[in-house]
């Protein structure tokens, strides 16, 4: 439990502190917060939040939508993506409004509930992009190229497959990451200056709701128990967190450095 947050926050925090196998570590902590590495910090966690709401829209598209809204998802995120990874400027006028108008495919009963749930995931996930960009620019602090970190891609390896199973997991990772990176602002949020902690502190509620989102919806697809399978991702995770890492990123494990004892 993280005592240096107000209590409203850990009620918030401790079923995810019960569902992940291991906290943040001190090193990583320690390392994220040196000031010359908040700008990494902040670039890779803007990369985040469009992986987010891309995950979700991937999964709307694979699993649930028509052609046509299909179609507009992509709409959706483009510029998004020209504004972070082509640094366009010109499509990105009107922020988060072309919510898609949504038509299902199929008529599986978790469908409504997966773009239900996903639809307001990607709304949200777009407004926290919009947030961490305003912070970048209130800090003078200019886009670099930050390279994905290992984290979402190892575990996305062992997805298994089959159009259901396949689902299954994808969801339970995305449980997790939402968990972990919930569990991350918290750990970071005593550490950095004050108008970062508020705004680590007000991402938590929703990162909070997102992973339960995203296990219910594990849960209903599969009809049976998923705890085994959320538990291998866990422990798997918890590698991940708990051993070296040569990169920092948001969600990277132990830092390897030669200044650290
Ligand atoms: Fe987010
Ligand atoms: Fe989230």
């Amino acid at each position: 439990m993280n005592e240096q947050l107000p209590e409203s926050y850990q009620v918030l925090l401790e079923p995810i502190e019960r569902l992940l196998k291991c906290p943040t570590p001190k090193a990583w902590i320690d390392h994220a917060v040196r000031p010359e590495n908040i700008p990494l910090i902040l670039i890779d966690h803007l990369h985040c939040e469009l992986k987010a709401a891309q995950s979700a829209g991937l999964l709307l598209r694979r699993y649930a939508l028509d052609n046509e809204a299909k179609e507009q998802v992509l709409d959706w995120l483009l510029p998004y993506e020209d504004r972070l990874y082509r640094h366009q400027v010109g499509t990105f006028g009107s922020k988060n409004k072309h919510v898609p108008r949504i038509r299902l495919r199929g008529a599986e009963p978790w469908q409504e509930r997966l773009v239900d749930r996903m639809v307001l995931l990607m709304k949200e996930e777009l407004h926290h992009f919009d947030q961490v960009f305003d912070i970048l620019e209130e800090r003078s602090i200019t886009l670099f190229p930050v390279s994905a970190s290992r984290y979402a891609a190892r575990m996305l390896r062992d997805i298994r497959g089959g159009e259901k199973t396949g689902l299954i997991d994808k969801l339970i990772i995305g449980a997790i990451i939402e968990a972990r990176s919930c569990e991350r602002f918290a750990a970071l949020a005593p550490h950095v200056d004050e108008s970062l902690a508020r705004f680590y502190l007000s991402l938590l509620r929703s990162e909070a709701r997102h992973y339960e989102d995203y296990l219910a919806l594990a849960q209903q697809v599969a009809e049976e128990d998923i705890s085994e399978r959320v538990a291998y991702f866990l422990g798997l995770e918890k590698t991940l967190i708990e051993s070296p890492d040569q990169e920092l990123r948001f969600h990277s494990g132990i830092p390897v450095l030669s200044d650290v004892a």
